[in-house]
């Protein structure tokens, strides 16, 4: 129904967390220490030097957590596996306590009647592996397709709807390139090879899903970013095609094109090399769906640096942003929509994250206004709505996030749950955003423009 004001039927309404950022006893029950572990504790990398040793308590606390889904009508739940907590060591013996943890939080969203959506890697990798060169490593493809592989064996019973890897960008570039995240590395012919290694694993994972029936369907979840140039200058023109190809095609293209964007030989110059030949059909193993993850856009200016790609942000100053200093661009999300119809085809599409951070009050008799947050879930699935009407095949909405959580670089700093959590008392509060989500859901939509 081009143009009209409503979501399809079955379109999917959700919210997102993960692991790490949520659930704290990092090392319970024979978990193994993961690298986010590790790097958490190493003061200075993360603000206020916090950590995720106790996060949401969400380890404990996941039966109340589903009972307040339940009560937001959520359709959907998306959240990861700490791999680490099924393999301790990456590899070798499964930890079947670990495995336990997910179980019984499956068992609790089934009775509650929310469909999960469960991501096999988001972020955290033990340790184990990651001493051993993590995703630069060109074993780490195999290692994460046999933990993905227990995975669907163990679990595929409770699960129809998988996603491999998360954001597989801001590993490679957060991690190799920034140094912000583990392992803190600003070494940019690595972040070629994480890149490289993590697609292989997910071609892999995908392949070992088909080779054991798996029921259900599989995607893969990216950030998506929209670039534009702040002059006109070629300078800056040729700047915005290159962050375009770093953050956005060096992904998709080679899952769905089979090969890399040309401008990665002008972005590595002389240290860049190719893979070989069938490394290419691996990566391109078809997918069910994509998921997109999408906060806002960059308007970028060439300048000299660190890097040869690099190109700084110029804050728009006539825009709001968030608390994370990113510019409030619902457009955007129409248009990394329509692109990634018009470039890769039909293939169905999920908004697997959307959200914004705000400086939140504390509850006055037990509410939380946010209205930013509220705005900016609105403005948002208007976007993913116009998106719908000029034909995308958008199939559910994921909002970032569930719970206000350790938002990695940034401790508990920034907060973007639909829910407020009291850290010290570990209360929770639905905001007036998860208030308006639920009329959201309830109505199927209608309520964005009432
Ligand atoms: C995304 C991450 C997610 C969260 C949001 C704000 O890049 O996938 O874990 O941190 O940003």
């Amino acid at each position: 129904m081009t143009g009209a004001k409503t979501f399809p039927p079955g379109f999917l309404w959700g919210a997102a967390t993960s692991a790490y950022q949520i659930e704290g006893s990092p090392l319970a029950d024979g978990a193994g220490p993961s690298n986010w572990h590790q790097f958490s504790h190493n003061p200075g990398n993360i603000t206020h030097n916090d950590h995720g040793d106790l996060a949401c308590d969400h380890y404990h606390r996941y039966a109340e957590d589903v009972e307040l889904m339940r009560e937001m009508g959520l359709k959907a739940y998306r959240f990861s596996i700490a791999w680490n907590r099924i393999f301790p060591e990456g590899r070798g013996t499964l930890n079947t306590k670990g495995l336990d943890f997910y179980r019984r939080l499956l068992d609790r969203l089934t009775d509650a009647g929310i469909q999960p959506n469960v991501t096999l890697h988001h972020w955290d990798l033990p340790l184990a592996l990651a001493d051993q060169g993590g995703w630069t490593h060109r074993d780490s493809a195999h290692w994460f397709a046999d933990y993905a592989h227990a995975i669907f064996r163990e679990l595929g019973g409770q699960v129809r709807q998988w996603a491999t890897l998360n954001e597989p960008w801001v590993i490679a570039h957060e991690g190799y390139v920034q140094g912000t995240h583990p392992p803190g590395l600003r070494e940019l012919p690595k972040a070629r090879l994480a890149t490289h290694n993590l697609l292989r694993g997910h071609g892999l994972a995908v392949q070992a899903f088909r080779a054991d029936g798996g029921e259900g369907e599989i995607g893969l979840v990216v950030n998506l970013e929209p670039k534009y140039a702040a002059t006109e200058h070629s300078e800056d023109q040729s700047a915005v095609a290159r962050m375009h190809a770093w953050m956005n095609r060096q992904y998709l293209d080679p899952v769905f094109l089979g090969h890399y964007p040309e401008e990665l030989a002008h972005i590595h110059g002389r240290d860049f090399t190719d893979f070989p030949e069938g490394d290419y059909s691996l990566i391109q193993t078809p997918i069910d769906f994509l998921g997109i993850n999408y906060y806002s856009r960059s308007v970028v200016t060439s300048a000299p640096g660190l890097l040869p790609f690099h190109a700084d942000r110029v804050r728009q100053m006539q825009s709001p942003h968030t608390a994370m200093d990113w510019e409030v661009f619902p457009e955007g999300l129409t248009s990394c929509l329509l692109w990634v119809k018009r470039r890769y085809g039909e293939i169905p599409l999920y908004i697997t994250e959307n959200g914004g951070a705000f400086d939140d009050p504390a509850p006055i008799k037990g509410r939380v206004a946010d209205p930013d947050r509220v705005a900016y879930f609105r403005e948002h699935l208007l976007a993913a709505q116009a998106a719908i009407a000029a034909g995308v095949n958008l199939k559910g909405y994921f909002a970032w996030s569930l719970l206000d959580n350790f938002e990695w670089a940034f401790g508990y700093s920034k907060r973007f749950g639909l829910i407020q959590v009291d850290y010290a008392s570990q209360t929770r509060t639905l905001k007036d955003s998860a208030l308006f989500y639920r009329r959201v859901i309830e109505s199927h939509g209608a309520e964005l423009w009432r």
